[in-house]
């Protein structure tokens, strides 16, 4: 007789260690947090929304596959070629095969393509227009290239952990900004016929323990489970997720961890549950690279294809559906919702040959296939620009005046030592490596890119000095520099490193620290400049009266130091604003400052309990009244903004607690993006130069957070002139997940309406009624 935790190991196939298991452990443990229900079997692909004509064109072609053919498109194989995963051509059929290749932020790897601003730079920028165009010119490469796939964008990890070593490959920590962020780069990407492989699903939000492990007695050791509450899942960690199905999102990866103990690649509640039945995701779930850790349980259980093998699947397939584990509709389905998504996107017509310019080495001999362009100049520079996020600006040290003298000192100002293709190989993967020496323009890992060319701050500072005839003196090297007692600025340049496969060991570092100390004890007018992959602490510097401008650069690619310059000089003016909130104490963090380790009765199957609920970032700093040091949201400019005339209407949808009953289509019952409520502000420039305003709207849904982000504008204002920002809320964005219902549900009462600029600076404020 099984115990009931025997029978879900078997049903979800949880392979179990050498010497302890699951089972040992966890069967007389009855408070043991959740356990994923199972949910079958797998929906199949119904051709919903506008993936008709796709679904029909895949079932024919699957019609003609023999069953080898059909296994062999499940997994892939490997290639001459750099791609990072290859599925098999099959000539007989004229199907060319499929490239898939990292990662969401510009291509990694080979010659000629541009290095972009990375998906937190992009989160900073809050420019939806801005990041459709990113994902356009982005997309554009990847095809020029053959690759039929990139592996991105990210929006998990979302930002749960404040030191997580993956928080800057996403936009923001907050599931509504990443959401509309993640939905244009969606748009954008596939408008190239690009397919988008929407990552980590689900629950990805550590490093440590992402993978299982071996520890030196030989003991198995599993990845860590993310044990996660079904409201919370759904208002925090699935919302971006459905917001890139309902934009058509083709491919979802299923992440290393494991969900409620069962791993996410074989994790029937997420994938069959809430992606395929409630998402209505019509399109592929492939793996993270050697994230398969069951055979026939996985299929089961919604995983489509394998990357970058399987050494579970193959004939074990056709023998599993002999033998009645499995059904030949499974397997049939697996490989409709690869091809349909290949002919959803038209890579059955014009689409360069997989892998053209993706050369196995770029130290032997390739064609050049050139996917750099003019055309993408522009956007490269404005998505780099809108990132930065100015701090502090003491006595208008920003936009400089003409200076006579520049200093410029930090490990971080000049152009990495050594580039010759491929990617900068910053300094090992450990939990110490804090920074980096030279500019640090992407983190590390998978999510890297491939520069085109650095433009490095120090070279674009040299350009501009070349310019106005003014001095330059640097000191790139000394914790101690002297410094030109008339230098009229001393730009600082530290960074705050992170790469896939750690998670970060603090939040800043006394190297750098010491390093702007220094300076501003020199020079009464020190402007700091970080780049930083995650949130950076700036609290041992942020009050001393000589730092008199703070910019946050984050990562903007191969533009930083034109994009900086830009700023600095003021040609550009600073409209950025944080999509993450910086606290004045790492500990401020509480609970999500680290990741979880495993420990005592878990040590061989790590927990990580999200018993914080939704209560991340700001959603927590509300929650316990704790002051940041920079609020969620917040960002300055060199002009100001002045808020007035709020306005809040209902429409007649609003009148009805739960969504109407609907056909499900790419992204759920569609009722829930029905708008309800529209609120629209009057903004003002209030200063003396045009800039670009983000407004915020913030809603307090009762029994809800304090408040949560349900809307923002970005408008670029004159001088003097004023402008109205309109508000659309969803029935989503106003309702909480009802966890008995499995619905989304209005709540009876009065909401809490905030408009302003940053989520601690709200000066209109109203109620709405449900
Ligand atoms: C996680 O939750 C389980 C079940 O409630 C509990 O037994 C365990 O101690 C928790 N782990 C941590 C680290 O809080
Ligand atoms: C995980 O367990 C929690 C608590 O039992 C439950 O609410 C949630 O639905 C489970 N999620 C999954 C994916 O199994
Ligand atoms: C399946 O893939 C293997 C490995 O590439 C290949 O040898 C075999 O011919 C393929 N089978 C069919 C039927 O195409
Ligand atoms: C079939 O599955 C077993 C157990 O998971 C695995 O050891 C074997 O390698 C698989 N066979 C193939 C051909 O992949
Ligand atoms: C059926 O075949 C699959 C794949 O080889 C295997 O994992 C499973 O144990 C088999 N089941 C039975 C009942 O033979
Ligand atoms: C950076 O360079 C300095 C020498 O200028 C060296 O002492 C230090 O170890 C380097 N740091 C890293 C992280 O590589
Ligand atoms: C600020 O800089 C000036 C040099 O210009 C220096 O004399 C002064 O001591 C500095 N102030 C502090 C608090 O370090
Ligand atoms: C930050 O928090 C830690 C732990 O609570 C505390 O020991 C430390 O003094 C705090 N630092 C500051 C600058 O408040």
């Amino acid at each position: 007789m099984l115990t009931s935790w025997g029978k879900a190991c078997l049903l979800l196939g949880i392979s179990v260690g050498n010497l302890v298991t699951a089972q040992d452990i966890i069967t007389s443990d009855t408070s043991f947090y959740g356990q994923s229900p199972a949910v079958y079997p797998s929906p199949e692909g119904t051709g919903a929304g506008d993936w008709t004509s796709a679904y029909q064109k895949a079932k024919a072609f699957v019609a003609k596959l023999s069953d080898d053919e059909k296994v062999n498109l499940t997994a892939g194989v490997t290639a001459d070629n750099g791609c990072s995963g290859n599925i098999q051509s099959i000539p007989r059929l004229g199907f060319p095969g499929i490239c898939v290749s990292d990662a969401g932020n510009g291509l990694r790897g080979p010659d000629f393509v541009n290095s972009w601003s990375s998906g937190i730079h992009v989160g900073a920028s809050w420019n939806r227009g801005l990041a459709n165009d990113r994902a356009v010119y982005m997309g554009k490469e990847f095809r020029t290239k053959g690759v039929n796939m990139i592996l991105g964008p990210v929006v998990g990890p979302l930002g749960r952990v404040a030191l997580g070593g993956r928080n800057w490959e996403g936009f923001s920590a907050d599931p509504y900004l990443s959401g509309i962020l993640v939905s244009e780069s969606v748009k954008g990407l596939q408008s190239q016929n690009v397919a988008t492989s929407l990552k980590h699903f689900i629950g990805n939000e550590q490093e440590t323990n992402r993978n299982p492990t071996t520890d030196s007695n030989g003991q198995y050791i599993e990845s860590v489970s993310s044990n996660i509450d079904d409201k919370t899942i759904h208002e925090l960690y699935v919302w971006p997720f459905q917001d890139a199905v309902l934009a058509g999102a083709t491919c979802v990866m299923c992440s290393y961890n494991r969900v409620n103990n069962s791993y996410a690649c074989q994790n029937s509640k997420t994938i069959n549950g809430i992606l395929k039945t409630e998402l209505g995701f019509q399109g592929y779930v492939v793996t993270d690279w050697e994230a398969q850790h069951a055979g026939i349980a996985s299929a089961n259980a919604g995983l489509d294809v394998v990357m970058p093998s399987s050494s579970y699947w193959n004939s074990n397939l056709t023998t599993a559906i002999s033998n009645g584990t499995m059904e030949a509709s499974r397997l049939d389905d697996m490989i409709t919702r690869l091809m349909a998504t290949w002919y959803y996107l038209g890579q059955d017509s014009a689409f360069p040959n997989p892998g053209v310019g993706m050369p196995a080495s770029i130290y032997s001999a390739h064609k050049a296939v050139i996917a750099t362009s003019q055309a993408a100049k522009p956007t490269l520079l404005q998505s780099a620009i809108e990132g930065h996020v100015l701090l502090k600006n003491q006595n208008h040290a920003l936009p400089l005046k003409s200076p006579k003298l520049i200093s410029v000192f930090g490990y971080d100002a000049y152009t990495p030592l050594t580039y010759t293709g491929s990617t900068v190989s910053f300094a090992t993967t450990t939990r110490s490596a804090l920074y980096q020496n030279g500019t640090m323009y992407s983190g590390g890992g998978s999510g890297t890119n491939s520069p085109a060319y650095i433009d490095s701050p120090m070279e674009a500072i040299q350009r501009r000095a070349y310019q106005d005839g003014s001095s330059v003196f640097w000191d790139f090297t000394s914790e101690d520099s002297v410094i030109d007692y008339v230098s009229d600025v001393c730009l600082v340049f530290i960074n705050a490193y992170a790469s896939e496969g750690v998670d970060r060991a603090a939040l800043s570092d006394t190297y750098s620290d010491a390093i702007v100390t220094n300076v501003a004890n020199n020079c009464a007018n020190t402007v700091v400049v970080i780049h930083n992959a995650g949130i950076r602490t700036v609290e041992s510097w942020v009050d001393h009266v000589n730092v008199t401008g703070i910019i946050i650069g984050h990562l903007p690619g191969q533009d930083t130091g034109r994009a900086l310059v830009d700023i600095l000089y003021g040609d550009a003016n600073p409209s950025g604003k944080l999509p993450y909130t910086i606290a004045k104490n790492g500990s401020d963090y509480g609970s999500v400052l680290e990741p979880s380790e495993p420990e005592g009765k878990y040590e061989y199957f790590p927990q990580s309990n999200f018993s914080e609920g939704v209560f991340i970032d700001y959603r927590a700093f509300d929650k316990n009244d704790i002051e940041p040091q920079y609020a969620f949201g917040y960002g300055l400019s060199y002009t100001t903004f002045g808020y007035s005339n709020l306005k809040i209407s209902k429409t007649s949808a609003s009148s009805t607690q739960y969504p109407a009953k609907a056909s499900i289509l790419p992204g759920g019952n569609p009722r829930l993006f029905d708008t309800l409520v529209k609120v629209s502000a009057t903004v003002k420039n209030t200063g003396s130069v045009d800039g670009k305003e983000i407004a915020q709207l913030y809603v307090g849904i009762p029994n809800g957070p304090v408040r949560q982000l349900r809307g923002f504008e970005k408008v670029l204002i004159k001088s003097g002139k004023s402008t109205t920002v309109t508000f659309t809320l969803t029935r989503r964005d106003l309702s909480t997940w009802d966890t008995d219902a499995q619905e989304w549900l209005l709540q009876r009462g009065t909401y809490q309406i905030y408009v302003g600029r940053n989520s601690r600076d709200l000066s209109l404020t109203g109620t709405l009624t449900i």
